[in-house]
């Protein structure tokens, strides 16, 4: 994708002691790359969300086990470096995909080549996961092609929650890759942006990519989606997924589920965009089982902006005193589910 017209990844491996990030954390106010130099470097910027969303969380991981391979003496101490990475954040199943994955090439080369079968099977995650996106865009772009026919000559509007995005995988995203697709091959699209409380990664960050991709879009408070719909103005929602069950329930940022009934209930479309490695075939019932995060009570009580002075400054927005409490994410129902897009192909759910 691009930055200033640049292309650019959102993870990679200058040498070979170093990953090198965006910083999530500064953007869209400023564009910062970040390196990181150790296991415990790999695991903070995940948990504090300098990289963030399950496919780059996943390639992240990756490449975090390829600097474990640097820095383990054995296997044991391998896998306690492994654990401190999968313990970082619980609802994304791509996390531990990765690690596990790392661990088993590992397992399956001598020792002493683990540092070169690392580095190798990183690259070879964040390549597939960049090439899983390509593939959802061509998917997706079919369906957003069937509903340009119906209406000749009008833009499609489309609805996410959240940064599915470029920023959320290592290129293209999930939810957003269809967008792209379609915006390249000329169709006319219009993105509605949840604003997505209490972090505001669709006001921060799925805002600044479609800016950058040229991607005209909306930005709107989360409770707005279910008015729109109502009036005609949304054609279909497409989200990304943390985790989905293996009867295609689906983990996803918080308040996503509201956002899937309000289309039931107006007959859009609810489309969620995945690449298989958000798939966890040991688990069934979503709201049962899939382990939802609570975060801290700041990403409630405090936001984060832009004063008019230019600099960035944290505010305070809920009184002293007043109790919080902050789930990361919900589960929609395979029942509300119009498909899943994967790199396969669309599947109901
Ligand atoms: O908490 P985050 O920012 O890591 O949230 C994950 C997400 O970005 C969303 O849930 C997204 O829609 C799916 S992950 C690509």
């Amino acid at each position: 994708m691009l930055v200033s017209g640049k292309p650019f990844r959102t993870i990679w491996m200058p040498d070979a002691s170093t990953v090198r990030i965006i910083d999530q954390r500064r953007l869209p106010w400023s564009f910062d790359l970040l390196d990181l130099c150790t296991v415990a470097e790999v695991a903070h910027a995940i948990k504090d969300m300098a990289v963030r969303g399950a496919g780059l969380i996943g390639a992240t991981a990756g490449y975090g086990m390829a600097l474990a391979a640097r820095e383990a003496s054995d296997m044991a101490e391998l896998e306690v470096l492994a654990t401190s990475l999968v313990q970082t954040r619980p609802t994304a199943v791509n996390l531990s995909w990765a690690v596990q994955r790392q661990l088993a090439g590992i397992r399956a080369a001598s020792f002493d080549q683990r540092v070169e079968v690392a580095r190798t099977e990183a690259e070879r995650i964040a390549d597939e996961d960049a090439e899983a996106c390509t593939a959802i865009g061509q998917h997706g772009l079919e369906i957003i092609r069937d509903i340009a026919a119906r209406k000749p000559g009008q833009v499609v509007n489309i609805l996410t929650h959240c940064n599915a995005g470029w920023l959320a995988f290592v290129d293209h995203g999930s939810a957003t890759a269809p967008i792209y697709a379609a915006h390249a091959a000329g169709v006319p699209v219009h993105v509605w942006v949840d604003e997505t409380r209490p972090r505001n990664q669709g006001a921060r960050l799925t805002t600044w990519e479609l800016s950058q991709q040229g991607v005209p879009h909306t930005v709107i408070a989360d409770n707005t989606g279910g008015h729109l719909m109502q009036h005609g103005l949304v054609d279909l929602v497409i989200t990304g997924a943390d985790r989905v069950t293996r009867c295609g329930d689906v983990a996803n940022k918080i308040g996503t589920y509201l956002k899937a009934l309000a289309a039931r209930d107006n007959n859009v479309p609810f489309y969620v965009a995945l690449p298989s490695s958000t798939f966890d075939a040991t688990l069934r019932e979503g709201v049962k089982e899939i382990p939802i995060e609570q975060r801290d009570a700041n990403e409630i009580t405090h936001m984060e902006g832009l004063a008019a002075d230019g600099s960035v400054q944290t505010v305070r927005i809920v009184p002293e005193g007043s109790h919080v409490v902050n789930y990361g994410f919900d589960v929609t129902p395979a029942r509300l589910i119009t498909g899943l897009i994967t790199e396969s192909g669309v599947r109901s759910a």
